[in-house]
């Protein structure tokens, strides 16, 4: 007999009771945006509308009350991880919060495959960060249970993703025929990574500023060309910023580069300040994924058109929607 027993599905023998099979992402695995379709994304935003009601009108509800999420972060994380954890809480569920795998098996030497099976024996749904590009596809290949990639390396940040476009939908009230900026290191910044590729399914515009090093992949430039989207790329902000309704900032991501001083002449190449803001269109978002360290002033948080704050909020409500939905109760 091989030893390799394929990954199980959910039959009706294990559903859990009160589970809907036919729900839309009822036991999917969240990997890619290269997963979703526009009518997908409409039913995820509504999705998280609701959930954005309840918790203003109720603070917390017995949606997911008697499941539990494992949430297995081998980066750090702030957002991503406490946002999951909230919404996790506020849908009635539990989490088991791994964020610091040194002190799991991991430091012992356990694998990818082998970890990810020992959570899922104790929780309905994993949610990981790894630093690898494929560790959250490599994970979903072993799991019985849904699997959402919080961020693999400088791959894809499917979640963050969808944030971001649920905030440019929520602020600026739709998403075609808009002009978005990307700027910073579009080459290791997988939030951009996503959220190019989830744009391409609307009528927009792409602008990506960045030092040379620090590029946007050419395998996503071609994977937009081939979709029709116009994209241009620039060195500096000034060419772009009248004509931008979305500007996104990103990080030098300081820890994908093999060499230190190649960080040192990038860091800093750009930074939004109140003179930036100043050029800008007087309707337009300013984005930033978080964590920022430099690349926004703090003295521009008080603009209106700084949405990073508001992002973050509705980050809440997009992955309270996602747990719904891959639980089968939305
Ligand atoms: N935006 C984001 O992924 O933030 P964290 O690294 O804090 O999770």
């Amino acid at each position: 007999m091989s030893a390799f027993l394929p990954p199980q599905r959910p039959t009706s023998r294990h559903l859990p009771f009160g589970d809907r099979r036919d729900a839309p992402f009822y036991g999917k695995h969240i990997i890619s945006v290269k997963q979703f379709s526009r009518d997908d994304l409409t039913y995820i935003f509504e999705v998280a509308h609701e959930m954005r009601e309840m918790v203003l009108r109720v603070g917390s509800f017995d949606l997911l009350k008697g499941k539990i999420l494992a949430n297995l972060f081998y980066e750090p994380s702030t957002r991503t991880s406490s946002s999951f954890t909230s919404a996790m809480e506020r849908l009635g569920g539990s989490v088991i919060p791994i964020n610091e795998v040194r002190y799991s098996s991991v430091a012992k030497g356990e694998s990818l495959p082998d970890t990810v099976r020992t959570l899922e024996s104790y929780a309905d749904v994993v949610v990981l960060r790894h630093p690898q590009k494929g560790a959250a596809a490599l994970a979903a290949q072993y799991a019985r249970k849904p699997i959402i990639n919080a961020g693999d390396g400088a791959g894809e940040h499917p979640t963050q993703a969808l944030l971001d476009l649920f905030t440019i939908r929520e602020e600026l009230g739709q998403v075609d025929g808009l002009t978005i900026t990307m700027l910073g290191d579009l080459k290791y910044g997988r939030t951009v990574h996503s959220l190019a590729r989830l744009l391409s399914l609307y009528d927009v515009r792409l602008n990506y500023v960045s030092p040379e090093i620090l590029r946007m992949p050419p395998e996503i430039l071609a994977e937009l060309e081939e979709k029709g989207i116009p994209q241009a790329e620039y060195s500096t902000l000034e060419d772009v910023l009248p004509e931008t309704d979305v500007l996104y900032v990103t990080r030098v991501q300081k820890e994908r580069f093999e060499d230190p001083a190649a960080y040192e002449q990038v860091k800093g190449a750009y930074i939004i300040t109140p003179k930036t803001m100043a050029q800008a269109k007087s309707r337009m978002i300013l984005m930033h994924p978080f964590p920022r360290v430099g690349e926004i002033s703090m003295d521009v948080d008080t603009d209106p058109r700084a949405a990073y704050f508001r992002q973050m909020e509705y980050g809440l409500y997009v992955r309270m929607a996602l747990l719904a939905m891959v639980l089968g109760k939305a």
